[in-house]
């Protein structure tokens, strides 16, 4: 975390916030404070080319906002999305997701429902993120995956901008290690990283933090198989 005011924009701010932008926006990508619609893009390809071609499945997008990134998932797989703003979930259920509304910290569904879970850009919103990774973990079936994207603490350039913008609010950041030691404590194994280089399009794929990676990526997923 780089100096976000505990508190401050807590998560009935973020759910207000998120509600706006989805009217503001018209559901369209924009909704989820991607950099431009480019970005909104390469990520999506990137995670999902690394994630593996998926058909049949039964799938959780956990905070999945105006459901753009699971909408091509949903056609050959049940989707299944949950995100605290309405507004954004109008159009997630558009996009041929099965929409849910709640909380990540308390999902509504039972252990091990889900083939696959993913949160993409999320957690960097949720104080108790540990408890909302310890609830997507526990509807993954065994041999089921997790994967979780959010915001690298490490990188030099979120470090710079954190230097010059102090006393602003700021999402939540995470180190690899951090989300790496959760993910081994919530029992998954063969845990990888994929790191995004923003705006360019160059990713690199981990099986444990690097140099380069680390200090160089912007954005990381990390995915593991639960046990
Ligand atoms: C940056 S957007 C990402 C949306 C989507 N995953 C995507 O990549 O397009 C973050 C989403 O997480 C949702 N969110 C944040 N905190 C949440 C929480 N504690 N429970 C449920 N949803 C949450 C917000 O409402 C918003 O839709």
């Amino acid at each position: 975390m780089c100096g976000r005011k505990r508190g401050s924009m807590a998560e009935l701010n973020w759910k207000e916030y998120f509600n706006n932008k989805a009217k503001t926006h018209k559901g369209s990508v924009m909704t989820s404070d991607y950099y431009n619609e480019k970005s909104f893009y390469i990520q999506r390809e990137n995670i999902l080319g690394w994630l593996g071609v998926q058909k049949g499945k039964v799938i959780l997008d956990g905070g999945c906002g105006v459901g753009a990134f699971s909408e091509n998932l949903a056609k050959e797989n049940e989707v299944h999305g949950i995100d605290f703003s309405e507004e954004s979930l109008e159009y997630a259920s558009k996009r041929g997701i099965n929409t849910h509304f709640g909380n990540l910290t308390s999902v509504p569904f039972e252990d091990g429902k889900f083939d696959v879970c993913y949160s993409i850009g999320v957690i960097q919103y949720i104080h108790d993120y540990k408890n909302a990774l310890k609830e997507l973990a526990r509807v993954v079936k065994p041999g089921g995956t997790l994967l979780i994207e959010t915001l690298n603490e490490e990188s030099l350039q979120r470090k710079a901008y954190c230097l010059f913008n102090k006393g602003k609010d700021f999402d939540l950041m995470f180190s690899k290690k951090q989300l790496s030691d959760v993910f081994v404590e919530l029992g998954f194994k063969d845990i990888e990283f994929l790191t995004l280089y923003q705006p360019f399009y160059f990713k690199t794929t981990e099986k444990a933090p690097g140099f380069f990676d680390r200090r160089f990526g912007i954005t990381f997923a990390i995915k593991g198989i639960k046990m």
